[in-house]
């Protein structure tokens, strides 16, 4: 897939949450397509064997070290942005934690907060920070991870559902905001995919595990994901083979969706 699709040379990717998973995934691919890499990310030391891989692949790439819930952290890794590769051409907001499921009623204050500004503020805030430079070029790719629990009520917690709803709207308010400014903004919605996201999860609650099973349950049997199948979706958004594709939530998930 990656041959026939258009390169990403002389383009600047920042990918949140790539030291593992499907961050990583889509650095290494977007990486292989000549893109100079961005990785940011919390985890210091993944995020730094991600740009040695690259590195050693032939690639570049820079590591950006820092917990995106910061908006000073932010700054700065616009500024090192800014400062070794000149701008943001292209941004994956994929860094994301899941909530532990607990049923609405018993959330926590700091639970709700924690997953929204990790799942929806700070992608906000950054996507804010590169759209000078995408304005001034008149040119910019944007793609958010979102989830299928984007797209129904039942595939994670009120915080996480609430929070990857808000991306699949900030997508089409960016879509339809700069649709004339050559800037396009689409969204993945994966199912579930094998990575270590619930290694980082917040316990889950079994009364809310309960409530959810039968929904999470048929996303699961109808498949789980490689982290590289949903890099390969962001590869092709990020491409000028999708430059007619704008504010679109394509769902990664085996057809679970679908049902
Ligand atoms: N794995 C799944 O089943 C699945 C399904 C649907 C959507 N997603 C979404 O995919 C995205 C990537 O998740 P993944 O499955 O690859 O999990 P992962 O845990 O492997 O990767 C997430 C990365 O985000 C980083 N991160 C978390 N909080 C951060 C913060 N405050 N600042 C900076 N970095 C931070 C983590 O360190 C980690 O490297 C998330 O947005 C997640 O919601 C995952």
């Amino acid at each position: 897939m990656t041959s026939s699709l258009p390169g990403l040379e002389g383009r600047t990717a920042v990918i949140t949450g790539a030291a593992s998973g499907i961050g990583r995934a889509t650095a290494r691919l977007f990486a292989d397509a000549g893109a100079a890499v961005v990785v940011a990310d919390l985890n210091a030391e993944g995020a730094e064997q991600t740009a040695t891989d690259i590195g050693k692949q032939g690639g570049t790439a820079l590591a950006v070290a820092g917990d995106l819930s910061d908006p000073a952290v932010i700054t700065r890794l616009v500024a090192e942005t800014n400062g070794r590769f000149g701008g943001t051409d292209i941004l994956v907001n994929n860094a994301g934690v899941t909530d532990s499921k607990t049923p609405p009623a018993r959330v926590s204050d700091q639970e709700w907060e924690r997953v929204v500004r990790i799942n929806l503020t700070a992608p906000f805030l950054l996507t804010r920070a590169v759209l000078p430079h995408m304005l001034q070029q008149q040119h910019g790719v944007i793609v958010n991870i979102a989830s299928e629990a984007g797209l129904r009520g039942g595939a994670g917690g009120i915080a996480y559902t609430a929070a990857k709803h808000g991306i699949v709207g900030m997508t089409k308010s960016l879509a339809a905001a700069y649709r004339l400014a050559g800037i396009r903004a689409n969204a993945i919605a994966p199912g579930p995919v094998r990575t270590g996201i619930s290694a980082t999860a917040a316990p889950v609650d079994p009364e809310g595990r309960d409530l959810l099973a039968p929904v999470l349950e048929m996303g699961i049997t109808i498949g789980v994901a490689e982290a590289e199948q949903i890099a390969s979706v962001a590869r092709f958004l990020a491409s000028d083979a999708a430059d007619n594709l704008n504010g679109a939530i394509i769902p990664a998930d085996g057809g679970w969706a679908a049902l």
